[in-house]
């Protein structure tokens, strides 16, 4: 009998719900919320409040894009944390309310371990390219960066992770300060391919370990900016591509240099990016340059994968049903979540 799993995000401020049946992607459904880009980041409030809106009509269609009834769900996967706990109540009450009036399974999902399981959905095209175990994963959200030691589906380590502030979070906050929308991310990779990388110098963290710190480079870049606008009212928009470029190298020179670190400790050469920073151009150019350089194999995921999605939840949910990891009715959100150790 086939396994169809219904997976169900609603960690932060995307309401998503996909579809997997055996291992496949039948529906990756995504609603965002542009309520928060008025104020510069995301309000949880109206973050739980636009999820409730959301969720019905997502779910709902899910299932008719994957042309499947409610009935043949054989179980539904939720991320259960860490997230913001309004937003994460509505996707776990929908999922428990929904399991209960179905009779199926319920199955917890760490929102980070499900980013890195994105390498394991099933696809026509890529089934022969899934990592070998063990695998290394540098993950990079808005909230988190990690580098990850990944020994089989659900067995994972945190070998690094940021002391302070997250990739995506320094992306975001540094292009707040040029006056940017949220999120800034993606619009710093946009302007950066038309700028020079290497004309500003930002400064670069000294951290222990194989773990980051992106803070000081947040406050050098601010501290830049300012003294340059005292001289020149004009000088963000009169440099904004380079701007972008040179903030952009910086970060991806501090995430690699302790990926390298952990390839080398590790003696693994398997490397997996995921996370929506990983959606960055510069990034993603970066790891195809050091793969030929280091003999690293590596796995970028398809941009559709890379930010959050219920896919991921899904396919997370897929091989912890095949291991019987059920969650009982009455389990309740998490905003702060350590690694399943389950398996
Ligand atoms: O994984 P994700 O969707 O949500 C979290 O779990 O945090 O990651 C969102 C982060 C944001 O900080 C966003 O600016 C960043 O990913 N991001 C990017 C790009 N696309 C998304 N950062 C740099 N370049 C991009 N192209
Ligand atoms: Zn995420």
């Amino acid at each position: 009998m086939s396994i169809i799993i219904l997976g169900i995000e609603s960690s932060c401020d995307d309401t998503a719900a996909a579809v997997v049946k055996d291992g496949y992607i039948l529906s990756n459904v995504i609603s965002g919320q542009d309520v928060h880009q008025a104020y510069g980041g995301v309000v949880p409030e109206l973050a739980s409040r636009a999820h409730q809106q959301n969720i019905i009509p997502v779910v709902d269609s899910a299932l008719k894009k994957a042309g499947v009834l409610k009935q043949e769900i054989s179980a539904i996967a939720f991320t259960r944390g860490p997230g913001l706990m309004g937003s994460l109540l509505v996707g776990t009450s929908f999922s428990k309310g929904f399991a209960q009036a179905l009779n199926i399974p319920l199955i917890e999902i760490n929102h980070l371990q499900a980013h890195i399981m994105v390498h394991f959905i099933h696809d026509n095209n890529r089934d022969n390219n899934m990592p070998d175990f063990p695998f290394l994963c540098l993950l990079v959200s808005g909230g988190h960066t990690q580098i990850v030691r990944i020994d089989d589906y659900l067995k994972m380590e945190i070998l690094g992770e940021t002391i302070d502030d997250a990739a995506g979070e320094t992306f975001d906050k540094c292009a707040k300060i040029t006056g940017l929308p949220y999120p800034g991310g993606p619009l710093v990779d946009k302007l950066a391919t038309g700028g020079d990388p290497n004309r500003f110098k930002f400064s670069k963290p000294k951290v222990s370990d194989l773990n980051y710190s992106f803070s000081g480079l947040k406050t050098s870049f601010l501290y830049f900016l300012r003294d340059r606008l005292q001289e020149n009212k004009e000088f963000i928009v009169n440099n904004m591509p380079d701007l972008c470029a040179s903030l952009q190298k910086t970060i991806i020179e501090i995430l690699m240099e302790k990926l390298i670190q952990a390839s080398s400790q590790t003696g693994i050469r398997s490397i997996a990016l995921a996370g929506g920073v990983s959606a960055n151009s510069g990034l993603r150019n970066e790891m195809k340059r050091l793969a030929g350089i280091k003999k690293w194999k590596i796995y970028i995921p398809e941009f559709r994968y890379t930010t959050d999605n219920a896919a991921m939840i899904a396919i997370a949910g897929y091989y912890k049903y095949q291991g019987g990891l059920f969650s009982p009715r009455d389990t309740s959100p998490l905003a702060r979540m350590d690694y399943d150790r389950s398996v």
